[in-house]
């Protein structure tokens, strides 16, 4: 089996600092990203936490020491190769240093010096120490070889100072991870597009129309092209999910700004989803204050069409592919290949999202893929996998047409 077709393989070496703990989220967080996760730690990190945990978490044995596993007298070597990715969270010093000058003394100082596999180093220490020059020096002697660096954040340190040398966010370590990982994907090379969220539309400066859309699907979209290789451009709206760190994202509130950014990164992509819920009527005179209670009823704020900015952008697609979501609460294949053919686009992600398993804020998606084949149902599944059907599909798409 090729590395591409079996479940990738993170390596964790937890080194001894006190945000060992937060190692845990790291693997809970890969481990959500379908990623199978063995954890090395070094002996002083089994003072922070205990090797049970990670071993209960990840349900495989822990590697802590040379000589710990009889049946694998090459424990070190084995280890370097099962891995795609070894993320050395959090680092210290140490590690940071024997990492730099090649020291081999123990298990995980071996296996990081005898993969082949790209690695992250996630530092995290004193402030003194993360400045020292001896310190400073080691990383970038370590980032010149091509080893991925996340600056450790500032904020309140175990010593008491608020300073640089705080572990970074776990989520912002696995985005980063993930981006590694996907490098050399069937995406590398790529960039993708992706529009999400709602719009707000303004009546007043307090008041807005808007929609339901949490930007599940979008941002869904987002981790699977940059986990599949690609440099991604969010044009995001209003939403309630997280964003991750290392993707470009361009905020909008309004279907007008949305359009704009959209149009500016359309020159630059190659393949463009869009998966927001846009208003399509917006106010066409907001007013500059507050509306006043001062009227019994109110009869009637005038609206206009916005721009469609999937037919936009499919109107000068070129050679780009261009796909559209339709979410629909009746007919849905039937509305859905309607508008593959007003909107002109390559394909539709149709969904019924009147169902409680598909659409606004669900996990999960039970959507219809339809182009210029047909329609075609795909199973109920999470929405992090669908996103990965739809590059599969538009890759497809592109080497068919
Ligand atoms: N869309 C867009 N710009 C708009 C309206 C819709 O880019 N102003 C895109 C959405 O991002 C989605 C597709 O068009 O990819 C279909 O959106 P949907 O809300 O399902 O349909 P509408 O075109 O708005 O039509 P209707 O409301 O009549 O179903």
């Amino acid at each position: 089996m090729s590395a591409s077709d079996r479940q990738r393989r993170a390596l964790v070496c937890v080194t001894g600092c006190i945000a060992a703990y937060k190692a845990c989220e790291i693997v809970r967080l890969l481990q959500k990203q379908d990623i199978d996760v063995t954890v090395c730690m070094s002996e002083h990190a089994t003072r922070f936490v205990g090797p049970t945990t990670f071993r209960a978490l990840t349900h495989h044995k822990v590697a802590v020491g040379l000589f710990d596993d009889p049946e694998d007298p090459i424990h070190h070597i084995s280890l370097a190769q099962w891995a795609d990715i070894v993320i050395v969270a959090p680092a210290t010093a140490n590690i940071i240093a024997k990492m730099t000058h090649g020291i081999a003394d123990d298990l995980m100082s071996t296996t990081l010096l005898a993969t082949r596999a790209p690695i992250l180093v996630a530092p995290a220490m004193n402030a003194g120490m993360w400045e020292a020059a001896a310190t400073q020096e080691n990383i970038d002697t370590l980032a010149r070889r091509g080893v991925h660096i996340v600056q450790p954040d500032s904020g309140y340190l175990a010593c008491g100072e608020i300073a640089s040398g705080r572990l970074p966010e776990p989520a912002d370590i696995v985005d980063r991870a993930l981006a590694v990982l996907g490098s050399g994907g069937p995406l590398q090379g790529e960039r993708v597009l992706i529009t999400a969220g709602g719009t707000h539309e303004p009546i007043d400066p307090v008041r807005f129309i808007g929609n339901r859309s949490s930007g599940k699907m979008g941002v869904a979209l987002a981790y699977a092209a940059q986990a599949l290789g690609a440099q991604v451009t969010l044009v995001l709206g209003p939403h309630s999910v997280r964003v991750p760190a290392s993707i470009t994202c361009i905020t909008a509130e309004t279907a007008s700004q949305m359009l704009d950014a959209a149009r500016a990164a359309f020159d630059e992509c190659s393949i463009a989803v869009c998966a927001a819920a846009v208003a399509d009527y917006a106010p066409c005179r907001p007013a500059d204050h507050k509306l006043k209670k001062d009227v019994e009823r109110l009869d009637r704020i005038e609206l206009e069409e916005t721009t469609d900015i999937l037919a936009d952008l499919s109107s000068r697609k070129g050679d780009r592919t261009v796909i559209g979501f339709a979410a629909e609460t009746s007919d849905v294949v039937l509305y859905a290949t309607r508008k593959l053919a007003t909107k002109g686009c390559d394909a539709i992600v149709a969904n019924d999202v009147s169902r409680d398993d598909s659409g606004f804020g669900a996990d999960t998606d039970q959507a219809w893929w339809i182009d210029a084949t047909g329609a075609q149902e795909l199973p109920c599944m999470d929405k992090s996998d669908l996103a990965r059907v739809i590059f599969e599909r538009a890759l497809a798409l592109r080497t068919e047409g």
